[in-house]
């Protein structure tokens, strides 16, 4: 039975000093592709809070191929580490490992900010997606290892700037994603076709960040259980990942899934689909299912994320064994000292009221399960207070004043 005060020994020799995860979270926050002051303030209020394992949001390894407008950027171009250094300290208070996650958009960077994006193959998203997201053209081989070489260079600057380690995003349909989804890579060359050839793209990743940065460096990864999707990413080939990756020294293996046409991993749509099949809903309801079903053949320690909310949920997940690391998102906004509210009052209870205006249309348009909780990392930077019962018609009118009707389309999960 393990204890979720408990320590977890990485294979790097870093000791994370309880089993709570935040999970990634775009900050959408940056000044000029930089973290300014209001990611020191954010990553104090996470780290004095109590949480083991601090995820950054996603950093992009490549200022020509952004997720969102205001997105970290850590390429070759940034000459001076001052401000990640500054990020990094404040994020490592209290003793709270702290690993950045390392994101290539490929195909998923909306309109706006891409004119014509990358991805394994030249496929667009269908409808609704399509009118958000450029059509892609396809990488050549040599801009394939180029990107590859960009996760390693993004990673040697963490290491510089102080971090612990990095996290690639190997999840929710961005790059990495791409290449292991049969629907979104239809290459024929030695990058696509065969579950080995797709999942070559993590594994260069991996090995070339390894050699860069050393054994002693976390790297772990974020993967989806399955894309849910008809000719995506499956959950048999999820499990054929995990084990590779388990095989070559992975420190920690993230578990979340879905994509930005199958949110699953914000834990709604699936459910809402009445068409979905129900072994499908199933798989999305048991990321900890996932984690039973892999963890006897694997030594890489698990963070699942995704759904958790209760103390009873937290206990059950450490207490089989199978899940290593507890993982949550959202909560983490609205309460910055969740994990030490977790370890010190078996009864504390988390209500969070689904993020919706009860208005089908404006629902669908408008993302508030991100746009409100990017306003509490926001007010969390500002060294403000999160404000758990914020009205969600108060936060729509915000997100429209503050990005304009563009913004509503350049926010992700
Ligand atoms: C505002 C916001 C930004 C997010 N940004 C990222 C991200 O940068 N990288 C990532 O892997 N997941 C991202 N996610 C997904 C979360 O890491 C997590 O998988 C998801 O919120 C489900 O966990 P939860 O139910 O505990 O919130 C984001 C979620 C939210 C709400």
């Amino acid at each position: 039975m393990v204890d979720k005060n408990s320590n977890l020994v990485l294979r790097s020799g870093h000791t994370i000093k309880n089993r709570f995860g935040k999970s990634a979270m775009s900050e959408n926050m940056a000044t000029n592709f930089l973290p300014k002051e209001n990611f020191v303030n954010a990553y104090s209020a996470w780290a004095n809070g109590g949480v083991g394992l601090c995820i950054t949001g996603n950093v992009m390894i490549d200022r020509d191929h952004l997720g969102e407008f205001n997105n970290v950027v850590l390429d070759d171009q940034v000459k001076d580490l001052t401000l990640f250094s500054k990020w990094a300290q404040a994020g490592k208070a209290n003793d709270t490992t702290l690993v950045m996650q390392l994101n290539h958009p490929g195909k998923q960077t909306p309109k706006f900010l891409t004119n014509v994006p990358v991805a394994p193959s030249a496929i667009s998203f269908p409808p609704p997606m399509s009118s958000m997201f450029n059509t892609p053209r396809e990488l050549t081989e040599d801009e394939i290892v180029d990107i590859v070489k960009k996760f390693a260079t993004a990673s040697i600057l963490a290491k510089e700037a102080g971090f612990d380690g990095v996290q690639i995003h190997g999840a929710h349909g961005y790059l990495v994603s791409q290449f292991l989804s049969g629907k979104h890579n239809q290459r024929s060359d030695r990058w696509g076709g065969s579950l080995e050839n797709r999942m070559r793209f993590l594994m260069e990743i991996y090995k070339e960040i390894r050699k860069a940065v050393g054994v002693k460096f976390i790297v772990g990864v974020k993967l989806n259980s399955a894309d849910f999707q008809k000719g995506g990413f499956t959950e048999e080939e999820s499990m054929e990942v995990v084990k590779t990756l388990d095989k070559l020294g992975m420190d920690f293996i993230e578990i979340s899934g879905g994509t930005y046409e199958v949110s699953a991993m914000m834990g709604k749509e699936i459910k809402k689909d009445k068409s979905k099949k129900e072994s499908t809903q199933k798989r999305e309801a048991y990321f900890i299912n996932y984690a039973r079903k892999i963890n006897e053949f694997i030594e890489t320690p698990l963070m699942v994320t995704g759904g958790f909310r209760t103390s009873e949920t937290i206990k059950e997940a450490l207490g089989s064994g199978h899940v290593d690391i507890v993982g949550m998102g959202r909560p983490y906004t609205v309460y910055p000292d969740l994990a030490n509210r977790f370890i010190k009052d078996e009864g504390f209870v988390l209500e969070i009221a689904p993020k919706k205006t009860g208005i089908k249309i404006l629902d669908a348009a408008i993302p508030l399960e991100i746009t409100w909780y990017t306003q509490q990392i926001h007010r969390l930077g500002k060294k403000k207070s999160p404000r758990p019962n914020r009205n969600v018609w108060l936060s729509l009118v915000e997100t429209i004043f503050e990005l304009g009707t563009q913004g509503l389309k350049r926010t992700r999960g």
